[in-house]
C-alpha cells in the first residue's frame, strides 16, 4: 500500500471524461483507496468492489451532511441547502421515516400502472423524430422521456414539464459551457431557487386541489399522518424529481453508446430482445451514470485496505471502478449481455439503495428496445471519441448530445 496521491488533475481532463476506466483501473489495483485533495488529503476513493460494497453499508461513514457539523458547506458550498437536506444526505432514523413515507407512496402498483404511459411517451418521441433520419437522441429521446415518466408520476401539469426542464438541465450541464466558473455558479443557484420556489407553490396548489399522484400522496402524509414536515415535503419532491430523471436519462445516452460502439451485442440484443432485462444490468454495469456514490463521511476514524481515514474526512465510493473489479467481473471491460446477471452496484447498496430502481428498470427496457425495434439503421453520426460529454469534474457520467442517424 503506498500513500502515492492521485493528482486531481487526471480527473478533470477530455481524456478522463471520455474514458476514465484506465484510470480506474490503476487506482484499484495500486491504490484501492486513495486519498485525493492534497496537501492535506480531506477525501479518499474507494474502487474495488468488495470494499465499496462494504463502505456503502457502513454506518460510520455518515449520509448526514447537514449535522451540526455542516458538511454540506465543504461538500456543496453556501447556499445550497435549500433543496439538497433530504433523504438522499440524511441517517437512520431520520432516513428510514422519509424513505418509510416514499416507499408507501412509491408502490409497485402505482409503478407498474405506469408502464403503458412509459410505451406510449416512448412511441410518441420516436414517432416525431424518425421522419427525420437524424437525431440528437439525448435531447429528442434519452431526456424527455424519464422527464415526461417522473412528472407524470408526481403530477407535475405538462404545461410546466418545459420549464422544470430547463432548471433541471442547468443544473446537470453545469460546467460544460464556457462562462467563467462564477457565472456558471449563479446560474445552477438561480435554477435551483426558482426550482424551489416552483415545487413550494406546486405543493401548495396540490393540496387545495388533491389528486391520485405521488405529490398528493406525500402532502396526505405529511397533513393527515404528520409523517413529513411541510420542508421535508418540497426537499422530497425535489429529490425523486431529480433523481428520477437525470440517471435515466444519462443511463439510456450511455447504454445507447455503449450498444452502436459494440455491433457484436446490438445484433445478439436484436435477434434475441428477451435479453433485454440481463442487458440493461450488463449495460449499467459497463458504463453507469452515476460513476462516484453521493458523499459520505466517516465519523469516526475507519480503515480501509490498510489505509487510515481520518474522521471527517469526505468518502467517494467509485461505483464505476468497482463495477470493473476483475475479481468480481471475469473480463469487466467487455460488454457481454448474455452474462449472468451479476450483483452490480450500479443501483447502490445498503440503505440508500436506489428507490426508484423498478421504475428505472423498466423505462430502460422499454426505451432501449424501442429504439433498437424501431430505428433498424441506427448508427452514431459522429466519432465515438468525438462525442460532447458532460464535464469530467461533473458528478454525472453522461453526454450533452448524442446525434445518430438512422
Ligand atoms: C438512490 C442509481 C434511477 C430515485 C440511488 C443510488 C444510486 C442510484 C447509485 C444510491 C446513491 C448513494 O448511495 O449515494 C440510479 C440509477 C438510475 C436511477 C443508475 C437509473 C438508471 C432512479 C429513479 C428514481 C430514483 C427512476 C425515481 C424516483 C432514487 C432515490 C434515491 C436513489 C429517491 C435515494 C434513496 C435513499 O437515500 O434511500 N440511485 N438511480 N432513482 N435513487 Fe436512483
Amino acid at each position: 500500500m503506498t500513500d502515492q496521491v492521485v493528482p486531481p488533475s487526471e480527473f478533470y481532463t477530455d481524456d478522463f471524461a471520455a474514458d476514465p476506466y484506465p484510470a480506474f483501473a490503476r487506482l484499484r489495483q495500486d491504490t484501492p483507496v486513495c486519498p485525493v485533495g492534497g496537501p492535506r488529503f480531506d477525501s479518499y476513493l474507494i474502487t474495488r468492489f468488495e470494499d465499496a460494497k462494504v463502505a456503502l453499508n457502513d454506518p460510520r461513514l455518515s449520509k448526514d451532511l447537514y449535522g451540526p457539523e455542516q458538511h454540506y458547506l465543504r461538500i456543496f458550498g453556501p447556499n445550497s441547502e435549500g433543496l439538497n437536506k433530504n433523504m438522499l444526505n440524511s441517517d437512520p432514523p431520520e432516513h428510514s421515516r422519509l424513505r418509510q413515507v416514499v416507499s408507501q407512496a412509491f408502490t409497485s402498483r402505482r409503478i407498474e400502472a405506469l408502464r403503458p404511459r412509459v410505451a406510449e411517451t416512448v412511441d410518441n418521441l420516436l414517432d416525431k423524430i424518425i421522419p427525420q433520419g437524424q437525431s440528437d437522441l439525448m435531447h429528442d429521446f434519452a431526456i424527455p422521456l424519464p422527464m415526461m415518466v417522473i412528472c407524470q408520476l408526481l403530477g407535475i401539469p405538462e404545461t410546466d414539464h418545459e420549464r422544470v426542464l430547463g432548471w433541471t438541465q442547468v443544473i446537470r450541464t453545469s460546467g460544460s459551457s464556457s462562462r467563467p466558473p462564477e457565472e456558471e455558479r449563479a446560474a445552477v443557484q438561480l435554477a435551483q431557487l426558482r426550482l424551489h420556489q416552483y415545487l413550494t407553490s406546486l405543493v401548495q396548489y396540490k393540496r387545495a386541489h388533491p389528486g391520485d399522484d405521488l405529490i398528493g400522496a406525500l402532502v396526505d402524509a405529511c397533513d393527515n399522518e404528520g409523517k413529513l414536515s411541510e420542508r421535508e415535503l418540497v426537499t422530497t419532491t425535489f429529490l425523486l424529481l431529480f433523481a428520477g430523471h437525470q440517471t435515466t436519462a444519462d443511463f439510456i445516452g450511455n447504454a445507447t453508446v455503449a450498444l452502436l460502439t459494440n455491433p457484436d451485442q446490438l445484433d445478439l440484443l436484436r435477434t434475441r430482445p428477451e435479453l433485454l432485462p440481463s442487458a440493461v444490468e450488463e449495460l449499467l454495469r459497463f458504463d453507469g451514470p452515476l460513476p462516484v456514490a453521493s458523499p459520505r463521511i466517516a465519523t469516526e476514524d475507519v480503515e480501509y485496505q490498510g489505509v487510515h481515514i481520518p474522521r471527517g474526512s469526505i468518502v467517494g465510493v467509485v461505483i464505476n471502478a468497482a463495477n470493473h473489479d476483475p475479481a468480481q467481473f471475469a473480463d469487466p471491460d467487455r460488454l457481454d449481455l448474455s452474462r449472468v446477471r451479476g450483483p452490480h452496484i450500479g443501483f447502490g447498496h445498503g440503505v440508500h439503495y436506489c428507490l426508484g430502481v423498478s421504475l428505472a428498470r423498466m423505462e430502460g427496457q422499454i426505451g432501449i428496445g424501442a429504439l433498437l425495434r424501431r430505428l433498424p439503421g441506427l448508427r452514431l453520426a459522429v466519432p465515438a471519441d468525438q462525442l460532447r460529454r458532460l464535464p469530467a469534474a461533473s458528478p454525472f457520467r453522461g453526454l450533452l448530445e448524442l446525434p445518430v442517424e438512422f
